[in-house]
């Protein structure tokens, strides 16, 4: 059976007091949007219809984009409620056959396990409604049942008291047969409350055509909504709790997990230990038996296996360590590779290098990889020594088994096996330095006289 997505994403959000769309609020280091379209990728949809405002309609194609092509996104020109909006979808989906499921992309917590189960329950229903049992069901629709059947939905602003008694709310989910759903948003009105048409008012319009809706009812958590930078921090705060347990699941070592940060797509092996304070950015997979130490900083990187990083390093994208790599504190890695065995351990700057197998990197060498104009790359061999305080000129290669002297300034190649040193002459003045101070502490004295 086929599955088309429809995200609803064109609300205001005014309650975020924020330029962005509410949609491209960042959950563990991805879109509130990512996230509700993540939630749907183990259903495979053959369709993906984001409905978006005029205004945030550029951006959220791009950040659509970015996610996945084939997503469609359609503009809603004004927002005359949930019903409206899924109707803006009506012409793009003319052809379509099967199953359209209703998300929000405020709502990024849903997880696939109730998406399925909404699907499931389709073989015995015509119109699926994710419920949940709110503790403050305050401002949500309420579900109003007779034993397993959905009878209607009644938004709060409607809702007499004994309809407002009741705490099985409606997360906002909804799945229906494609045809089905537009005969019946054909039927919805705005004679209500706030004059806008409710897709909740689909149930109702159902039962008087003789169709049936049931509710499928998940945990509270999922069904989050966020409105605000408070509910946005809250749903935060519980994805990384869920993602901290999954990580400890796999048998990784965290040894103060509550201050550890993780991203959507965090990947880590078993037996990497994590040590406290650490954050990890998007895209990073660390395989096993890496040890990431405290105080660190990592995104857009492969960590080998037995690394060792930290403690305060910083690892920027499109950085890989091939295994037994170390990178030591106050060092900062972007977008090279380096080698099994290599060292970087101190104070040093390395990015758009290459750094070859056992190489050793002493504190404070820095590849100067930008002229203020352009960015160029590094080379650097196996098992070559670059002294402390070392600067790389790029673009240059130094090669196999090279050697740079401490404080050296590299401008050009340096050919495999060779020693490589710039300095100025240095001057030794035999008791120089207590001359130095008397002449100091004379002129010192003249002063205050
Ligand atoms: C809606 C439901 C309510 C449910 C609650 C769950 C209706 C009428 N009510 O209420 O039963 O308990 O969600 O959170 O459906 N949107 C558009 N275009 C519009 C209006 C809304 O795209 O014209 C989008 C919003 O961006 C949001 C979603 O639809 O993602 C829900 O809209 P919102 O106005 O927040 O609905 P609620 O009043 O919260
Ligand atoms: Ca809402």
């Amino acid at each position: 059976m086929s599955i088309a997505f429809v995200i609803l994403a064109a609300g205001k959000g005014t309650r975020m007091q924020s330029d962005l769309p509410k949609a491209l609020h960042q959950l563990g280091g991805a879109s509130l949007l990512h996230h509700t379209i993540r939630s749907g990728q183990d259903l495979n949809p053959n369709r993906t219809i984001v409905v978006a405002s005029n205004q945030d309609s550029e951006q959220i194609k791009q950040e659509a984009n970015k996610i996945n092509t084939a997503i469609e996104v359609i503009t809603q020109e004004h927002q005359y409620g949930t019903a409206h909006a899924v109707s803006v979808t009506k012409a793009a989906l003319a052809d379509f056959k099967g199953n359209v499921i209703i998300l929000y992309a405020d709502t990024p917590l849903i997880t696939s396990q109730s998406l399925k189960a909404m699907i499931n329950s389709r073989s015995k229903y015509d119109i699926i409604v994710l419920g949940f049992e709110a503790q403050e069901p305050t401002g949500y629709g309420r579900l109003v049942m007779s034993g397993t059947t959905l009878d209607h939905i009644v938004e709060e602003k409607e809702a007499n008291d004994p309809e407002r008694a009741i705490t099985l709310c409606n997360s906002g989910l909804l799945a229906c047969d494609r045809k089905v759903l537009f005969d019946l948003i054909n039927k919805v009105n705005n004679n209500n409350a706030t004059k806008e048409y409710y897709l909740t008012d689909i149930v109702a319009l159902a039962k008087s055509s003789g169709l049936s809706s049931t509710a499928v009812i998940c945990n509270p958590e999922e069904t989050l909504g966020i409105n605000t930078r408070e509910e946005l921090a809250t749903a935060e705060s519980m994805f990384q709790s869920k993602k901290r347990i999954e990580v400890l699941k796999k048998g990784v070592t965290l040894i103060a997990p509550e201050t550890v940060f993780f991203s959507f797509d965090t990947d880590i092996k078993q037996d990497v230990t994590i040590e406290p304070n650490v954050v990890f950015g998007p895209g990073v997979t660390i395989q096993s038996g890496a040890v990431i130490r405290s105080f660190s900083h990592l995104e857009g990187a492969n960590i080998g296996s037995g690394c060792v990083v930290g403690p305060f390093a910083r690892i920027r994208p499109d950085t890989i360590l091939e295994e037994y790599a170390k990178i030591g504190n106050f060092v900062e890695v972007k977008a090279a590779q380096i080698s099994k065995d290599a060292k970087i351990n101190h104070l040093s700057y390395i990015g758009d290098t290459a750094v070859g197998e056992a190489t050793n990197i002493g504190a404070g060498s820095i590849t100067c990889n930008f002229d203020s104009v352009m960015k160029h790359r590094t080379t650097i061999g196996a098992n070559a020594f670059i002294g402390s305080n070392t600067i790389i000129v790029a673009p240059v290669t130094i090669g196999d088994g090279a050697i740079t002297a401490s404080g050296t300034i590299v401008t050009k190649d340096v050919m495999p096996k060779d020693l490589v040193i710039s300095r100025s002459k240095i001057t030794v003045r035999h008791s120089g330095a207590e001359r130095l101070r008397d002449i100091l502490k004379l002129r010192a004295k003249a002063k205050r006289e």
